[in-house]
């Protein structure tokens, strides 16, 4: 468990301890959203997201060259994606929502790769069928979400790699051992699969100008902890001949503990999406909040939302900007107890996933729909 003391790990593998989202887009160089770049975003999309305007998405590459591009009449592609280890729980939902959104009000087309083959190389437990099987379960969580099938296409790693390779090997001619065992810190012991795998993720950031034959500017949504794939991914482009793809990076959603992002791992602190509403109330009544030892301290000295993720659930997902604003106002000023908190969040999260269940047994239906597959080229 991390505690929030605890110092910071960032990796594509690990998140833990206390994260500094300024450090972070200091050490990992990238940009913060400015609200220059919002207002200018929002030029395009009439609102703004919560999530830009909450900072959930807070740091980015080249979106403001993404931006001119598009004003310049050049359309991009979006690319996201999901390493398929386990079943979705909500938090992994927050970036697919936005991406969502940006598919919506850029009508852009969505490359989503599933890579069963990262999961089954970095799990020693894993034999092949068990990430295959979680990439289908997951993919029914994305199409659950509305996107639109005619330009949403889901990339299953181990399926489509015949289609990926040429495009891969390409990649992977550039990128050096020294190179990628500095930036993922691969280790001696590390199998080899692993050192080619980061030639794989950058496969989709180049897809569509690959099929199009010509350039086309890429966007990927996604948690700051994949921004190592995007570094060694834009240190190829250029000599491949591809535009560097351009990312906006949101932050961890908080599991229901005390602190560190919501992980597969920690099911007790994690809303899974195939929860029934029962298990996930459970959760949350159990969830760790900011409130004081007793009711009577609560009401005279007031709560602390900051470090509650009964709150932040709240805050990520569930309230618009006046219930977020009264809840922290009566949370900070003691007119409110930690119990009705989790009561409010209880329906809302119950009445989510009802629809959100119901929507997922539909996509079963629409799976094929949304694969990728050698005869969209
Ligand atoms: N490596 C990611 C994971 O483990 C999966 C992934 C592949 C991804 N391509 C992506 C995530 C693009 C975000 C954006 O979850």
């Amino acid at each position: 468990m991390s505690a929030n003391n605890e110092e910071m790990v960032v990796t594509p593998w690990e998140v833990s301890g206390k994260i500094d989202y300024d450090k972070l887009v200091r050490e990992f160089g990238t940009q913060p959203i400015t609200p220059e770049l919002l207002e200018r975003i929002q030029k395009h999309t009439g609102t703004l997201h919560p999530q830009l305007q909450r900072r959930i998405f807070f740091s980015h590459r080249d979106l403001d060259w993404i931006l001119q591009r598009y004003e310049a009449g050049e359309k991009f592609v979006l690319y996201t994606g999901r390493g398929p280890s386990g079943p979705v729980h909500i938090g992994h939902l927050v970036p697919w929502i936005f991406t969502k959104y940006l598919q919506d009000k850029f009508d852009a087309k969505l490359y989503f790769q599933m890579t069963d083959d990262e999961k089954f190389l970095y799990h020693d437990e894993f034999s092949l069928d068990e990430p295959q099987k979680w990439a289908y379960e997951n993919a029914l969580d994305l199409i659950a979400l509305g996107f639109d099938p005619k330009k949403t296409r889901i990339i299953m790693d181990t399926k489509s790699m015949g289609t990926l390779y040429n495009l891969a090997i390409r990649i992977a001619k550039h990128m050096t051992f020294s190179t990628v065992r500095a930036v993922f810190g691969f280790q001696d012991s590390t199998n080899i699969g692993m050192l080619f795998y980061p030639a794989i993720q950058a496969v989709p950031a180049f897809l569509e100008s690959e099929l199009e034959g010509h350039n086309v500017p890429c966007l990927i949504p996604a948690a700051i902890d994949q921004d190592p794939y995007w570094r060694v991914t834009r240190d190829v482009a250029p000599k491949l001949g591809f535009y560097k793809p351009a990312q906006i990076h949101c932050r961890f959603v908080p599991g229901l503990g005390r602190g560190g992002k919501m992980s597969a791992s920690m099911p007790e602190t994690s809303i899974f999406t195939v929860d029934s509403p029962e298990v996930a109330a459970k959760k949350v009544m159990g969830a760790f909040t900011g409130g004081r030892a007793t009711i009577e301290e609560q009401k005279r000295l007031g709560a602390n939302p900051d470090i509650c993720s009964v709150f932040a659930y709240d805050y990520f997902l569930f309230m618009d900007d006046k219930e977020i604003e009264d809840l922290r106002f009566n949370c900070l000023a003691g007119n409110i107890m930690c119990g009705e908190c989790k009561q409010v969040l209880t329906e809302r999260v119950k009445k989510f996933l009802v629809e959100h269940q119901e929507k997922r047994e539909k996509a079963k239906d629409h799976f094929e729909e949304f694969l990728f597959n050698p005869k969209d080229i």
